[in-house]
């Protein structure tokens, strides 16, 4: 029997001595080496927290491999080795950072052994209770990893279709350690968009992604469609793209309404370069300014000094619209809705943004408004060649009237809710055209393109040319209760808002 047989756990006093050593050796490395994770002195008072056991059952004590660990398949050492000798015994302790995980441990090895019997079990427990309450550490970016390196997640789903606030509810999930082609990723930024709730009502064409996979016996399917979330663990099969790289989905109906999610490589599109951007930035690039891009550009080819007249001017659509447009050289007439408060300000917003001419519906539906026109148009000499319209009712009508012959007028959303019918004579003797968009289908058909617009609408962002919406952003962290969640997706549906809604996730 060796001389830590039949003492309790807590005797060991030279094991436990040597590892806490090694414990505070381990994170003065750390703190050393990631400055930038402002590791404190000892890892209870810093922001790691310590969340379990990844010690797995001593393994038969040889003279090789004391521990192992599964989440330990890619690690660099940071510090050690180094040797302690008690009661006969020679353990070389090494302390090593996952590239997976983040997570940090000990490993011991025995590399000499006083006596030719096996440990005893109480040598054993000292090792286990030693590693519970000192070894698994966590980055202070608190992320919530269980033991093995599961991530902790949580998703806002639904199981059925209905209202937001009767449907959506909050759910927890883990996400082991990457593999292959597989990345885990940490979402930093996801908006509210009409389009999601509509989604959720069942009333939009793409139907949310129902799975079981998130480890529940009914299916649920995660809301949102947009967003940009931060690479934080890569399987060992992922080339190209790297912890700390941020990416947006390259398709719509992943799910976006969530801390963290595991992905294929190739479904996630590498934002290039993120610097001087905001997460809030980079997340809302690809639905609303991409509509606005591709519908100033590929319905008609406006020159110059030309006009487009669009309502909604005041949507993340709108404002992109105006802004774009005010870079290429061409003119908006710009619709809002009257409002009783805040009619000055928003004309004046949007003005800033290089709207030449913004109105309210009311007036273009007021008699006056024709001569109003002819004077915005140098009497028609700069005619109005295109119309976007994403509000829908009589208003399309009283906007179609200003046209050119031959223009076109596109329909990408119905915020009114009503119809849009026409009066035949605009089609039959004025040749205007009535087309549709939808990004989703654009994106899907052309990803290269999508990359393309991404990165020019982020480098006219960095430049400060092209601004963000007004945001009204909802902090989402781990502990963030659901009602909170549901609400700022149905506060989405009132109109009259200042912001967009978008959840900007904190500590997750
Ligand atoms: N087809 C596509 O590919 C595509 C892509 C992106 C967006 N969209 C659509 O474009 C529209 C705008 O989206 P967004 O994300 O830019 O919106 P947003 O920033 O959330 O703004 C919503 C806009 O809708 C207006 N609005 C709300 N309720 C209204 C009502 N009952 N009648 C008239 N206007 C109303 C708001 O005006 P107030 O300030 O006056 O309330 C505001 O201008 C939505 O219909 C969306 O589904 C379509």
């Amino acid at each position: 029997m060796t001389g830590l047989d039949n003492k309790p756990a807590t005797a060991c006093p030279a094991l436990v001595k040597t590892l806490t050593k090694t414990l505070a050796k381990v994170t003065s490395t750390i703190t050393a080496a990631f400055p930038s994770l402002k590791v404190r002195q000892t890892a209870r008072q810093q922001g790691f927290r310590v969340i379990g056991s990844d010690w797995p059952p001593v393994r038969a004590m040889s003279e090789q491999a004391v521990v192992s660990n599964p989440a330990a398949t890619t690690s660099r050492v940071v510090s050690g080795p180094e040797e302690a000798t008690f009661d006969g015994h020679v353990v070389r302790s090494t302390s090593v950072i996952s590239k997976t995980t983040g997570l940090v441990w000990v490993k011991a090895t025995f590399v000499k052994r006083q006596h030719t019997m096996a440990p005893s079990r109480a040598f054993t427990t000292a090792f286990r209770r030693l590693a519970s309450v000192s070894t698994i550490l966590q980055r202070p970016q608190h992320r919530c990893i269980s033991a093995y390196g599961y991530e902790q997640a949580k998703v806002l789903a639904i199981q059925s279709l209905g209202e937001p606030k009767d449907v959506l509810h909050l759910h927890g999930h883990s996400i082991s350690p990457p593999h292959g082609d597989l990345l885990t990723v940490r979402f930093l930024a996801s908006p509210i968009n009409p389009a999601d709730i509509n989604q959720i009502q069942g009333v939009y064409p793409t139907k949310p992604t129902f799975t079981t996979a998130l480890g529940t016996s009914d299916p649920i399917a995660v809301g949102g469609n947009e967003g940009v979330a931060e690479i934080i663990a890569a399987g060992s099969g992922v080339k190209g793209m790297q912890k700390g790289d941020w990416g947006i989905m390259k398709k719509q109906g992943f799910g976006t309404w969530r801390t963290h999610a595991q992905c294929k490589a190739d479904e996630l599109m590498v934002v290039k370069d993120k610097s001087g951007l905001k997460p809030e930035q980079v997340g809302t690039v690809s639905v609303n300014p991409m509509t606005a891009y591709r519908m100033l550009k590929d319905f008609v080819r406006l020159k110059e000094g030309e006009w487009f007249v669009q309502n909604g001017a005041n949507s993340g659509v709108g404002r992109a619209a105006i802004q774009l447009a005010r870079l290429w050289g061409y003119k908006s007439l710009n619709i809002v809705r009257r409002r009783e408060q805040g009619m000055a300000e928003l004309k004046k917003d949007l003005k800033s943004l290089g709207a030449d001419a913004v109105v309210t519906d009311e007036e273009v539906e007021s008699k006056g408004f024709r001569d109003q026109v002819k004077e915005l148009t140098n009497g028609g000499r700069e005619p109005i060649r295109l119309g976007l319209n994403c509000v829908g009712g009589s208003l399309v009508n009283s906007m179609a009237k200003h046209l050119a012959p031959s223009a076109h007028m596109v329909t990408y959303g119905a915020m009114s809710k009503q119809p849009v019918s026409l009066p035949t004579g605009l089609l039959i003797f004025k040749d205007i055209h009535f087309d549709g968009f939808w990004v989703s289908k654009w994106s899907n058909e052309n990803p290269e393109q999508k990359e393309a617009c991404v990165s020019e609408v982020l480098d006219l962002t960095r430049q400060g040319k092209f601004k963000d919406v007004p945001m009204q952003p909802v902090t989402w962290d781990y502990d963030t209760k659901q009602d909170e969640l549901v609400q700022a997706v149905q506060g989405t549906l009132e109109g009259f808002r200042s912001g967009k809604g978008i959840f900007v996730f904190g500590k997750t």
